[in-house]
């Protein structure tokens, strides 16, 4: 494993929409994120967020590995590694507590990543700088017969953000906040990142994952709308545009 510490996390799920009910089993026995794991429905699935610089996922300035790679050392880098176990075919968000934790003292970008052979990464997103701080993220895993494909962002094209002033528009894709309004920062924004999880593909079984169907329908609401704990901390500080 490359990267050992890990951040403050919290990890939720919606369990009590009645579309996403299902059986609780989890057979997949692969724990580590930098391992090849082959899953069906409601399993669970490992994989990392690595937060360093942009140019420390490439080797060579040229070609972008897997964070498990020893070849880019992330370890030696200045670096932050956070492992999530969601259930597969579930719609969960995660949150990174920033209370503690500053993106931008790590490099200010992350790389989602799982497995060794068949390995997965995404692209880096930027998170923040000294002057901007991206707080909402979507990630969507695709499966092919159970087997990671690909991981992406996807977004929106700062939809939810278009009119509010307290937000700026970063490259036409990313809702930002300044970075002197979060708390700790000089502000009293609480910057945790929230990143939406989706499934989609197949399953090992060729059974059809089916949450990035549904939150493309939840989207209008955004899934922060349906955690109410997390409601008051993370969103009604931004005018309710969610
Ligand atoms: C890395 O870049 C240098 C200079 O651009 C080049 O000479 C070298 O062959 C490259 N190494 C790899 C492994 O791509
Ligand atoms: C982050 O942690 C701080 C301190 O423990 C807490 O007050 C805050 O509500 C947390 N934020 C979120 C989004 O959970
Ligand atoms: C911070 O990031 C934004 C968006 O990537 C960029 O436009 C800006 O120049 C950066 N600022 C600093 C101080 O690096």
């Amino acid at each position: 494993m490359a990267i050992q510490r890990l951040l403050s996390l919290f990890f939720l799920l919606i369990s009590s929409l009645p579309l996403l009910a299902q059986s609780r089993s989890d057979t997949n026995h692969v724990y580590s994120p930098c391992a090849d794991a082959k899953v069906q429905k409601s399993d669970g699935f490992s994989f990392g967020i690595a937060f360093s610089s942009r140019t420390s996922f490439f080797l060579n300035s040229s070609v972008q590995l897997s964070p498990c790679d020893k070849r880019l050392s992330l370890s030696s880098a200045n670096s932050q590694l956070a492992v999530f176990r969601p259930r597969v075919d579930e719609i969960s968000l995660l949150t990174i507590n920033t209370t503690n934790f500053f993106p931008d003292s790590y490099g200010g970008y992350m790389v989602a990543f799982a497995g060794r052979k068949y390995a997965a990464r995404s692209l880096p997103a930027f998170v923040a700088n000294n002057t901007f701080t991206v707080t909402s993220f979507t990630l969507v895993l695709e499966f092919k017969k159970g087997r990671l494909e690909n991981l992406y962002w996807k977004r929106d094209g700062c939809s939810s953000c278009s009119g509010n002033s307290n937000f700026v528009c970063l490259n036409d894709q990313d809702c930002a906040i300044r970075t002197n309004n979060c708390k700790n920062r000089g502000g009293n924004v609480d910057c945790s990142l929230g990143i939406q999880l989706t499934f989609s593909g197949t399953d090992k079984h060729e059974s059809v994952f089916n949450s990035w169907f549904e939150v493309k329908n939840l989207r209008q609401y955004s899934l922060y709308g349906l955690y109410s704990n997390l409601r008051s901390s993370l969103t009604d500080q931004y005018n309710k545009f969610f």
